[in-house]
């Protein structure tokens, strides 16, 4: 990039930008204390020893040694550049860069054509908005709605519309306002004709619903036909800025709700995340129309670990939570599968049953994924019939198999055993031979390795004392200017006994010429290698006294010089022994002196 961004530009925009909303997006934190933690982005772990500090606006792994500032963050989780992410962050919080774009991917240009696709998309939302709710023509799209449940308010919270029956209205709305045909054709709002190259409206006479995406931006719609009209559910196609297999349903309006309830609920259809919103189950989301992708679930990875599928209670329904079950257990996710009477979905269940039946007996009863799979074999088999029975005992047992706990294999065979009468010790013994059975045929799959991605490994560099004290040196220097040179002053000319201490203090007395106030994060910018940085992050990560004592500095001063002094007194060992060799008793008892001065010191 030919431009550099200027240092004023980089400071703006660390001040604006919050490290902790920034990292959310890609990481489930939880607060504790000062500090939020969570599981590493950057290698895999199961206990969290990933923290971010939102007063030093900085993040640091005890696990692998990964961190640093804002932009570190997003330069090592996104593989971008300092600039790319300048840019990235700039653009977050609204900051004009003043630089040129390159021009060579057409970077300018194609955004400029997302940005008008996405205005189009705005300004139909809220035309369809407007027709639905206050217009005679969208007055029995409304009461079709209204018939089916939906309140005002919903409505409005989803922001669902109507398209006139009209084959060119949206045609010429956004003519009029100088969208070109051309990229509203892309957008997927009208479509061309082959015949004469003249273009129609892709929605006509349906509801609208709009969809977003995980910023609130209208990137589709889905129309839904009022009467039989085929196909029932119309889609926007795949765009570029509409990606069916990376959007989830609600998702930017379940987000804080899914992260307080620390769990998501997964529907089959956007209906249901509406009627089940109105219920108030607030953390619901959906798939637009397609299974469950890997794209969807590192999406939901960020901010949940537990999910519940709340899917059609049919046999489709039943089968496709079976196979997203599935596909979340991989995942690592916990899951649990609520179950609706007869065969219905959702939203036609809380318009028989109620609210508040739908809260306790459907989503608050959810089966776990155990209890799901108990009744997933169960369906088509006949339990009185011997073969069935005994088919049936054999699936589950391989489901037990899988289990990693002792007690809850136990707990599940149990049940078995007592509800067809078998003997417990039997059950467990074929347990036994199926799960080696199924180890047998998965040795010699390659497990990838999980290799930390950093190799620093912040507790080796703990071990002696001298360590200790320089680490909490330069943990207040990095926090009082004064102290920076109190320290500096008090050593005297001599230096950090470990080489990579001297070097931090080095870069942190030249950052202090020109900035009057410690700052972590912009201090971690100034720092141009890599395992140093990481060193500083673990430093100021270490809880020390907000106020260092004059006794303190003096005992850390000490340590420091003690180990300088301690290295003085082997070398003049050495030149003791040397000097008796040689009988030379006056040099000897010179040396002595030394060595006892020096002895007294430590
Ligand atoms: P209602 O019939 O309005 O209650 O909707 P529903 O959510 O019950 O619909 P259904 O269970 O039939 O479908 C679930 C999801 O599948 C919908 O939300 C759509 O995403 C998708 N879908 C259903 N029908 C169609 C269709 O005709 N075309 C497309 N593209 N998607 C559909
Ligand atoms: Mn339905």
């Amino acid at each position: 990039m030919a431009d550099l961004i200027a240092e004023e530009k980089i400071d703006q925009i660390r001040q604006a930008v919050d490290i902790v909303e920034v990292i959310s997006d890609y990481v489930q934190l939880k607060k504790q204390g000062r500090n939020y933690f969570g599981l590493c982005p950057f290698h895999g772990e199961s206990t969290p020893s990933f923290s971010v500090s939102p007063d030093k606006q900085i993040f640091h792994c005890f696990g692998c040694g990964a961190g640093g500032n804002v932009f570190t963050f997003l330069m090592e989780l996104d593989g971008l550049s300092f600039q790319e992410t300048a840019i990235k962050l700039a653009a977050k919080v609204n900051i004009d860069l003043g630089i040129n774009l390159p021009q060579s991917q057409g970077g300018k240009k194609v955004s400029k054509e997302l940005q008008a696709m996405l205005e189009a998309h705005e300004l139909l939302r809220k035309f369809y908005h407007h027709l639905l709710v206050n217009t005679k023509e969208g007055q029995q799209a409304l009461e079709y709605l209204l018939n089916r449940g939906f309140t005002q308010e919903s409505i409005d919270k989803f922001q669902i519309g109507y398209s006139l029956n009209s084959w060119d209205f949206v045609y010429k709305f956004l003519s009029k306002r100088n969208f070109s045909p051309e990229w509203m054709e892309k957008a997927g709002l009208i479509i061309k004709r082959e015949r004469d190259g003249t273009y129609f409206d892709r929605f006509r006479d349906r509801i609208m619903f709009p969809i977003f995406d995980r910023h609130g931006n209208t990137i589709a719609f889905s129309g839904r036909s009022l009467g039989a009209d085929e196909p029932k559910y119309l889609n926007s196609p795949e765009t570029a800025i509409f990606n069916k297999s990376k959007i989830l349903y609600n998702y930017h309006l379940a987000k804080p709700s899914i992260k307080k309830m620390q769990y998501a609920v997964l529907f089959e259809g956007f209906a249901d995340v509406i009627a089940a919103d109105r219920a108030g189950v607030e953390n619901g989301i959906a798939t637009m129309g397609t299974a469950l992708t890997d794209e969807h679930i590192s999406l939901l990875r960020q901010n949940v670990q537990t999910v519940t599928i709340c899917y059609d209670s049919d046999k489709a329904g039943i089968e496709a939570a079976y196979r997203a079950g599935n596909h979340l257990h991989d995942a690592g996710f916990q899951i649990k599968v609520a179950i609706m009477t007869d065969g219905m979905d959702p939203d036609e269940y809380i318009q028989k049953n109620g609210q508040d039946k739908f809260r306790n007996e459907v989503i608050g009863a959810s089966l776990t994924w155990m209890g799901f799979k108990f009744l997933y074999y169960r369906r088509g088999k006949n339990l009185q019939h011997e073969g069935d029975q005994l088919a049936y005992i054999e699936q589950i047992i391989k489901e037990i198999s899988k289990l990693d706990k002792a007690v809850e294999r136990d707990h599940y065979l149990r049940q078995l055993a007592t509800e067809f009468s078998l003997s417990l010790e039997a059950l467990m013994q074929q347990q036994r031979q199926i799960y080696f059975a199924e180890k047998r045929k998965s040795t010699g799959k390659n497990e990838p390795a999980q290799k930390p991605l950093l190799s620093f490994k912040p507790a080796e560099e703990l071990k002696t004392k001298y360590v200790t004290a320089e680490r909490r040196l330069i943990a207040h220097m990095l926090k009082d200017r004064d102290v920076a040179y109190k320290v500096q002053e008090l050593l005297a000319g001599t230096t950090f006994n470990k080489d990579e201490h001297q070097a931090i203090i080095t870069y942190l007395l030249g950052f202090y010429e020109d900035h009057l106030v410690p700052d972590a994060s912009s201090f971690l910018t100034y720092i141009q290698d890599d395992n140093l940085r990481r060193m500083v992050v673990d430093i100021e990560m270490m809880s020390i006294n907000d106020e260092l004592t004059t006794q303190e500095l003096t005992d850390y001063i000490k340590q420091v010089l003690n180990y300088q002094n301690l290295l003085k007194i082997r070398e003049k060992e050495e030149e003791l022994k040397e000097a008796e060799r040689e009988k030379n008793f006056t040099k000897a008892a010179e040396v002595l002196t030394e060595i006892n001065h020096l002895r007294k010191l430590l």
